[in-house]
């Protein structure tokens, strides 16, 4: 066996990783792997079939039957309690007991294929291709049961998602936007200890899986680095040691490539095994990528052979094939115009007309209708040397003999729901509306032959590693692989996340797609990889996993954002030849051809995080990445979580020109971010329930918090502030933890602040726990200054944020502030009520007339800013005529007036809001909004919410947090109290 450098393999693991003798599973033992798969594929077997002859009509009596007998079919994720009587609930609404068990699968996000299909893909009691009914199991054995008593405290950590691309591992196998295994580890490793349990119920292609395994088996070298690193951050070392993992996704894609990258293999046998079926193959029908020389003698061997469209000249109708005569073969550049071949008139790509043909479909026998593509360059070698031509006589003979042959027999003839796709409307108008339409006849041939060999590999393991091997090439071979006359590689140039059919297709061979990738492949996969036992997966919907109560030590996830990547639309593809599909029912994503919006999306996404909420043990924590694109979703995705019960304790985007996280403290963030989110303890929420709606409640709640939030943060030798520890984050975060509650808020504004100050001491514009500020204190003396955030003026609210902190820092007069604010309000947003500076003033900050005492906030200024100031009595006439004008923040006590009498104004103004006969406002002034939210909200009165809530644009409500918990609390409320 080779020796292994320390970067080569990727888990430094020295026992083979198919068991030869004895193997432990759930507390059984087995002769061998073999014989454990097959005895959970027995059981396997029996709960699909048992559920197939349910749908197959032995009748349900009633839903608590159905219920009843599906719980007997214990191990099918149902949730627990609540959960069940609420998936019962939705059942009750079914037809037919048929109706019954496929209400129950959309639910559950049971993919739609064959059993036989199913137990073939799957490796239980590990992996299943269908939800995972030994999961519980799993858990029961190796979880470690919650202990209250068992005290845990971490603060956030943010994660870097762009580092690790350029791995090897990384890039064995790709999916829609993958975040890199190497940037989980440094966050499994804060959180977690050596034998904890990581979850990720979006799990894509299992990376949170390989980092959880990499703290197991990371190399000396990164092990030192990430020590020193932390060393340098003042953070403890990590404990080394491997997690457990469970993993899930709604697409059986997905998590095929997950569990392949997840479960051991020998990756001797599986190299031997691709090396094998790829010789194979060429002795079959390496005929067909052969070529004759421009000798016409020496037989060459074809890369890919380039197709292009056919058009028509405007002027003569003639056909012109776009390639040979808009490629220049000097520069190898598409030209943008060049001449007809017949007629010369001058052409470009867009003034030419599409030509359609009539063929024969291959599976159906039909009529099929396309856009007419022809062969127009072969790149092949001869020994080393590349050579190109345009295809003559003879490979035109072997292209018409290959079209003669009969249906390849594993390529998939699936319809694709067009109408019901986003990019529907991009590949049917061409003509290419079923899965073997995506693939000219050779490359048909060449992926059946392929694909029937890696299904028919004996040893189960090595087969499904095979067709990870060999489905890395179903998209590149079809016809969706762009050709690229300017780059080197044409070997996969497919546009990523769209079904998009270009009119240059690079039709690669087998060789040119395969024999790298199983190089490297090999390379990578060098060693046995992993220990049994350690990964854990399931094919189905996060709203229902089959986990019990406090069962997981951390989260790591990475949902679907909203609108840009439709996973199951395009896994179809792929997931077609695997003969298992994605259930799109419960897939979380605003999709309108399947009419999912927002709503529905942020719905998806709160049944999801209710079910982590759920299983996660409480203090525990959840890391969610997510890409933000458009802050309606963004808010769609916080209030899910917020809904579900979790607290977000900070909110970080990497800021790519420093290489650093920035906290995020507005919506308008169009970026990555990363949300560290809690459950708060058992201890909050068994008090809550005795304390909601009192003070107690809420400083209990505030406490709690401030323990999960970082104490001191610094950057470049500075310190920084840490948004989530100033009063009015603090103020919305309680809010939020009521109201998701149902509880109302006992305090207001001006009372939380005064509160505060009185219960918690403050640094910096900051609360800290008493047993906390001794830390920062000590911190703080060793830096020399603190970094204020910076804030964006956009409404009325971030301008008082802003005030707030020019005053603090310095009280001045109005003619002092004015030209800064007009500085500041370039952003003001278009639909909310310009405010002038002197109204801002007035409604929330104190100006000193000269009269009396100076106030203490003004006297401190002045007197450490100016040294004729200094030890004078605040009664003194020099600091009064210097004091005389300021504006300067009340101190708390003071503030609960100019409250009141601000949110009478607001409300005075929500009123007319309400009253108003326009169907929508444009102008006006969220701050009125929120507070008539608020006070609506407290009186139960939730018609009124929801009426102003329609007259508000739909993309304000949306993108303005606050409105949004409001309106959505109103709209349940609504519901459960009609
Ligand atoms: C952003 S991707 C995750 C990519 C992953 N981080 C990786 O590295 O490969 C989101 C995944 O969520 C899955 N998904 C969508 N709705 C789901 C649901 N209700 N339950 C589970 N998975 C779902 C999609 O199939 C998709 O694979």
């Amino acid at each position: 066996m080779a020796k292994r450098s320390e970067n080569q393999g990727l888990f430094n693991l020295e026992t083979p990783a198919k068991p030869q003798g004895p193997v432990e599973c759930l507390g059984m033992t087995f002769e061998n792997d073999e014989a454990r798969r097959e005895h959970f594929l027995g059981l396997l077997r029996e709960g699909l079939e048992e559920l197939h002859a349910k749908l197959g009509g032995v009748p349900f009596t009633t839903v608590e039957d159905a219920v009843e007998r599906m719980k007997s079919v214990e191990k099918w994720p149902m949730g627990d309690g609540a959960r069940r009587r609420e998936l019962a609930e939705r059942m009750r609404h079914a037809d037919s007991s048929k109706d019954l068990l496929q209400r129950w699968k959309d639910e559950v996000g049971f993919p739609h294929g064959e059993i036989e299909d199913i137990l073939n893909l799957s490796d239980p009691p590990y992996y299943t291709a269908c939800p995972n009914p030994f999961i519980a199991d799993f858990i029961k054995h190796y979880g470690k049961p919650y202990d209250p008593n068992v005290p845990y405290s971490k603060e956030p950590f943010a994660v870097d998602v762009s580092v690790g691309k350029t791995d090897p591992i990384y890039k064995a196998h790709s999916y829609h936007t993958k975040v890199p295994h190497l940037a989980i580890v440094p966050s499994i490793l804060h959180y977690t200890e050596p034998g904890d349990v990581v979850l990720d119920g979006f799990c894509g292609s299992g990376m949170t899986g390989v980092a959880a395994q990499w703290c197991g088996s990371a190399p000396e070298n990164y092990k030192r680095d990430l020590e020193a690193l932390w060393e340098k951050e003042g953070r403890d070392k990590p404990k080394w040691g491997p997690r457990r993992v469970v993993l899930g996704d709604l697409a059986p894609a997905a998590t095929l490539i997950a569990a392949n990258y997840n479960l051991p293999f020998d990756v001797n046998e599986f190299a031997r095994a691709a090396r094998r079926i790829l010789d194979e193959v060429e002795q079959e029908i390496g005929w067909m990528y052969e070529t004759l020389h421009t000798d016409g003698k020496t037989k060459g061997r074809i890369e890919y052979t380039v197709w292009s469209e056919v058009f028509t000249c405007p002027d003569c109708a003639g056909e012109v094939v776009f390639l040979s005569e808009a490629l220049d073969p000097k520069t190898k550049r598409v030209k943008e115009t060049f001449p007809c071949p017949h007629c010369g008139a001058e052409l470009t790509k867009n003034n030419m007309e599409r030509v359609f043909e009539s063929r024969v479909d291959p599976a159906s026998g039909g009529t099929w209708k396309r856009v007419k593509f022809q062969p127009a360059l072969i790149v092949y070698k001869i020994s080393n040397q590349r050579f190109e031509k345009k295809p003559d006589s003879h490979d035109l003979a072997i292209l018409r003999r290959i079209e003669e042959l009969p249906y390849p027999q594993e390529l998939p003839t699936n319809r694709f729901p067009t109408e019901k796709m986003y990019h529907g409307s991009r590949i049917r108008p061409r003509g290419f509306t079923h899965v073997h339409h995506f693939f000219f006849p050779r490359a048909a041939h060449a992926l059946s032959t392929l694909w029937h060999k890696a299904k028919a590999y004996p040893d189960n393991r090595i087969k499904k590693m095979l067709l990870f091997f060999v489905e890395q090439g179903i998209t590149p071979m079809s016809v969706l692989n762009r050709f690229r006359s300017n780059q080197t590689s044409q070997s996969n140039q497919v546009l990523t996340g769209v079904y998009y059919i270009p009119s240059q297709i690079a039709e690669i061979s087998v060789r040119y797609r395969y024999e790298s990738k199983l190089r490297t492949l090999s390379k990578t996969f060098y060693t046995a990889f992993s220990q049994s036992g350690l990964a854990w997966l399931h094919t189905g919907s996060t709203a229902q996993l089959a986990l019990p109560d406090n069962s997981i030590d951390y989260i790591f996830t990475d949902p679907p954002f909203g609108e840009n990547i439709f996973y199951a639309d395009l896994n179809f593809l792929i997931e077609a030849w695997y003969r298992v599909l994605t259930n799109t029912i419960s897939e979380a994503i605003v999709d309108k051809p399947k009419d999912k919006g927002l709503h529905e999306y942020q719905y998806l996404m709160q049944r999801c995080f209710e079910e982590y909420c759920r299983v996660l043990k409480p203090g525990r924590w959840m890391t969610v990445v997510f890409h933000n694109s458009r802050n309606a979703v963004w808010n769609a995705i916080q209030e899910a979580m917020l809904a579900a019960g979790f607290v977000v304790a900070d909110v970080r985007t990497l800021d790519k020109q420093q290489g650093s996280y920035r906290q995020v403290t507005s919506t308008a963030v169009k970026q990555d971010l990363v949300i560290s989110a809690y459950k708060p303890n058992g201890g909050l929420e068994e008090r809550f329930k005795l304390t909601a709606g009192t003070e107690e409640g809420v400083w209990d709640f505030v406490r709690t918090h401030l323990k999960q939030l970082p104490v001191f943060v610094s950057k470049d030798g500075k310190a920084e502030v840490i948004a989530e520890r100033q009063n009015y984050l603090l103020f919305d975060r309680m809010v939020a933890f009521h109201v998701q509650r149902g509880v109302t808020v006992p305090l207001s504004a001006a009372e939380f602040y005064a509160g505060l100050a009185q219960r918690f001491p403050e640094r910096d514009g900051m609360y800290f726990l008493p047993e906390q500020v001794a830390e920062y204190d000590k911190k703080r003396m060793k830096v020399k200054e603190v970094l204020q955030l910076r804030l964006f003026v956009t409404d009325e609210s971030s301008a008082i944020q802003w005030l707030k902190q020019q005053l603090t820092r310095k009280p001045q007069t109005f003619q002092e502030l004015h030209p800064q604010f007009l500085k500041e309000i370039g952003g003001w947003q278009k639909h909310e009520k310009p405010l002038e500076l002197s109204e801002l003033l007035e409604q929330n900050f104190l100006r000193y007339d000269g009269k009396g005492e100076v106030p203490s906030q003004i006297h401190s200024y002045l007197s450490s800013n100016f040294k004729e100031l200094r030890n004078l009595p605040k009664i003194d006439e020099r600091l009064r005529a210097k004091a005389k004008d300021r504006w300067y923040v009340p101190d708390p006590n003071k503030a609960g007036d100019l409250e009141k009498l601000r949110e009478r104004a607001l409300l005075r103004e929500f009123e007319e809001y309400r009253e108003s006969k326009q169907k929508r406002l444009k102008v006006f002034r969220l701050e009125a909004v929120r507070a008539g939210f608020k006070k609506a909200w407290q009186e139960r009165d939730y018609a009124t919410i929801i009426a102003v809530a329609r007259k508000i644009p739909e993309n304000v409500l949306q993108e303005d947090p606050k409105l949004l918990m409001w309106y959505d609390q109103a709209l349940t409320r609504m519901g459960e109290e009609s």
